[in-house]
């Protein structure tokens, strides 16, 4: 590499027009958003979720939009197999890819006493695996393809930062932080751009199903602090535009809203009142739990 070449990388992807674009977990939320944004942009789509029923009417939807989908199949990404054999039927029909999203995920919080074995697996195996799984069955193609892309791997501000009772989620949102930072120079070479997509809340129905072990989330004080997330997120929309925005000009982490860049930036420059402030959130979360569990027993 020259020292040009140490210093600047001009973005592979600069624009969506005509790109294969993959994108896991593209029936809902924030994928199906970011679906709507690339077609939008005129790439061309490969699409891709667990929910069979709802990928194919969110393929519909862009399809009577205008948009090009031109392969989408419905799968487990956490099944290595599948996913596969999926990569084998998408290189056959459409063949080597552009842009590699990995957005599917599932989300559970919990106490160490309270999570029991089949979340922290199931947060693993999906969150952690599934991308994974992605990555080996589509990147080598684009390596050997040479001809350039960019990986983007949706990681949370839980792989940032250590909020209370996420310790299984946050394990598997570190590990994509973790993967995509080696991967970030292993494929410069092959200009191959990395993005680590860090939302904060979000206003998806991820947010509504969240599994938090051990509480009942219709307790009306579980409701409310819901509602007080809620309050906090950005559209799905917009985090979409912010991931097409990092994609485009090549960043390595997109934040879809300013407080996780903020959080994120007191982390590394002022531990000491970090370290505070996850102390007395983790306090905060302590109380409510308290609170729930005194109210169900009353
Ligand atoms: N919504 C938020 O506030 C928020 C915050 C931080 C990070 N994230 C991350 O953003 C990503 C997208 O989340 P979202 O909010 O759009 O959630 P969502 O639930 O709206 O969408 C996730 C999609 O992934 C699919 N999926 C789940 N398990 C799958 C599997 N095993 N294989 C294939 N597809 C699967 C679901 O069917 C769903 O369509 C996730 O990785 C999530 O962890 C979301």
């Amino acid at each position: 590499m020259s020292l040009r070449d140490l210093l600047t990388m001009r973005p592979p992807v600069p624009s969506l027009r005509g790109r294969r674009v993959l994108i896991t977990g593209a029936a809902g939320g924030i994928g199906r958003a970011t679906a709507a944004a690339a077609a939008a942009e005129g790439a061309q789509l490969i699409l891709t979720d667990i929910a069979a029923d709802a990928l194919d009417v969110a393929v519909a939807e862009l399809v009577a939009d205008g948009g090009e989908v031109a392969f989408h199949r419905a799968g487990d990404v956490a099944d290595h197999a599948w996913v596969q054999r999926f990569a084998d039927q998408v290189t056959a029909e459409v063949g080597v890819l552009d842009v590699v999203m990995n957005v599917a995920g599932v989300s559970a919080w919990g106490t160490v006493e309270n999570l029991d074995h089949e979340r922290w697996r199931r947060m693993i195996d999906i969150n952690l695996m599934g991308p994974i799984h992605i990555i080996e069955c589509f990147v080598p193609q684009m390596v050997r393809g040479g001809r350039g892309g960019q990986l983007v791997n949706v990681s949370s501000a839980a792989g940032l930062l250590a909020f209370p009772w996420h310790a299984a989620y946050s394990a598997s949102k570190f590990g994509v932080r973790g993967l995509s930072e080696v991967l970030r120079y292993d494929l410069r070479r092959h200009r191959i751009g990395v993005s680590l997509v860090c939302p904060g809340a979000v206003a998806t129905p991820l947010v509504e199903t969240v599994d938090i072990a051990g509480i009942d989330r219709d307790n009306p004080k579980i409701r409310r602090a819901v509602g007080r997330f809620h309050d906090r997120a950005v559209s799905s929309e917009q985090a979409a535009e912010a991931i097409l925005n990092g994609v485009r000009r090549n960043h390595f982490l997109v934040f879809t809203s300013p407080d996780v860049r903020f959080g994120y930036w007191v982390s590394r420059k002022w531990a000491l009142p970090y370290e505070i402030a996850m102390r007395a959130a983790n306090d905060q979360f302590d109380r409510l739990a308290r609170a729930v569990t005194a109210s169900e027993t009353v």
